[in-house]
């Protein structure tokens, strides 16, 4: 009889081999040797083919199962634009084909699923920090988690309002019920009150037959995340302020209005006051909104979070990946503190990704983090392309540098709108206009 295997819960690393373009192994890790009792020296130079056969290989989840010096092996494939590790994560002395192969199958789908969805749904305990400054404002926010009041979260961008906003949820007797988010810059105004208000049936040409409800009716007996909402359009903000006033929402081209019971947690990492100073935003809106302000600090002043912080997105990535780094060399913990992280924990998060696609060992270090070799230098010696229009060549520039901006931010728009110094709603239309991916 064949044993039930439950390859998830034994994931180890046996150690990996590299392998170059060509196909030759180049280096072995001495636990893999060490593991499959081969002397390194007898197979450097020869052709993977030579160690590996392949039985099945699953591109989109990166791993393969073969045959490697007579086990079977499940194992995970990084390719680098020079040469691929293949790092052995299961071995067996026998085992079944097709349970590898639904295993394989799992991998991508049902774990993943599960993580994702898991995701959007974090609580107290999966915000890290345990400085005096996170710790009062989460015990703040657990407290006022249980009323129905409205909250309003600040603190630039990439400090964990979105993440503080869910747990609130999740910690309110509406957490049964949907959490839904709407961010204020990214719809643009013309589409701003259908997406929210929702509309009825042939309310504006190239509406819905059947009419659609908005985000404040899906969040119904929910709670309704506002992000950004100093981007909410002026005209937008009064009916939102009916909807919290009155309690009740009417759709675009609708004649009655239904009920809502809604909780409102409304972010934004710009000063409200000024704003309504400059008269830009309402003040009765803002005085509706400004109940509970919980301030979030940003990660320059908790730095005794950076750490812990780096070691959290570490064992996050390693699962993500399948790999196992361990330890954060000092240099790195010495950069990772004296930075200043414009970009608050968004930005550590991305910087440890990065790393974390390119370390081999189970240490993460400066050198893994930095971006090689410099694209602006390379292109200065190239030979210049002829001139064109001044605005052809101010357009090229700008696409430019909203596509580096988006791949240094690993393709967080937010993230990218902050490094390239411009508000998050110009990023998404220049992104629109120039059609980017
Ligand atoms: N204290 C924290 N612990 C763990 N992850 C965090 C923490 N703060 C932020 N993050 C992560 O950083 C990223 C940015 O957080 P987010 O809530 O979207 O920030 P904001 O809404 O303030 O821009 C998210 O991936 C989030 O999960
Ligand atoms: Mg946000």
């Amino acid at each position: 009889m064949k044993k039930k295997l439950n390859l998830i819960d034994q994931t180890e690393d046996w150690g990996f081999i590299e392998v170059d373009a060509g196909g030759i192994l180049i280096d072995i890790s001495s636990d893999f040797c060490e593991n499959f009792s081969i002397h390194k020296k007898d197979w450097l130079g020869v052709y993977e083919k030579e160690v590996i056969k392949v039985t099945y290989y699953r591109k989109r989840a990166k791993v393969l199962f073969g045959v490697v010096f007579g086990y079977s092996c499940l194992i995970r494939v990084f390719k680098m634009q020079e040469h691929t590790i293949y790092r052995v994560i299961v071995r067996q002395e026998d085992v079944d084909h097709y349970e590898m192969v639904s295993f394989m199958n799992s991998l991508d789908t049902s774990k993943m699923k599960k993580r994702s969805t898991g995701q959007n749904r974090y609580s107290f305990e999966e915000i890290i920090g345990e400085g005096s400054a996170i710790e009062h404002i989460k015990e703040l926010a657990a407290r006022i988690a249980t009323s129905n009041s409205t909250v309003l979260l600040t603190g630039e961008s990439g400090t964990g309002k979105e993440l503080f906003a869910q747990a609130i949820h999740g910690l309110s007797t509406r957490k049964n019920n949907p959490f839904v988010a709407v961010n204020c810059a990214a719809i643009p105004d013309e589409l701003f009150e259908s997406e929210v208000f929702g509309y009825e049936a042939g309310a504006f040409s190239g509406a819905k037959k059947e009419g659609k409800p908005g985000k404040i009716e899906m969040a119904q007996h929910g709670t309704l995340f506002l992000d950004e909402i100093s981007e909410l359009p002026y005209q937008a903000q009064g009916k939102l302020l009916r909807v919290l006033q009155e309690r009740e929402v009417e759709r675009l081209g609708g004649t009655g209005s239904k009920n809502v019971d809604i909780r409102i947690i409304a972010a934004t990492n710009r000063d409200l006051r000024t704003l309504v100073q400059e008269g830009k935003f309402r003040q009765d809106l803002f005085y509706r909104l400004y109940v509970f302000d919980l301030k979030i600090p940003s990660l320059r002043q908790r730095k005794e979070d950076i750490i812990p912080l780096a070691h959290f997105f570490i064992e996050y990535f390693n699962e993500k990946f399948g790999v196992c780094v361990k330890f954060i060399d000092s240099k790195l913990q010495e950069r990772l503190l004296s930075y200043e992280w414009p970009g608050n924990v968004r930005e550590l998060k991305a910087y440890i990704e990065r790393g974390m696609n390119l370390v081999l060992g189970d240490t993460l270090t400066i050198d893994d983090l930095n971006i090689s070799p410099n694209v602006s230098t390379d292109v200065k010696k190239s030979t210049p392309t002829p001139i064109q229009s001044l605005e052809e060549e101010v357009k090229c520039t700008e696409i430019n540098a909203i596509q580096r901006a988006l791949q240094e931010a690993n393709g967080d728009r937010t993230l990218a709108a902050q490094k390239l110094k411009i508000h998050l709603a110009s990023l998404y239309r220049k992104i629109a206009k120039y059609n980017l991916k």
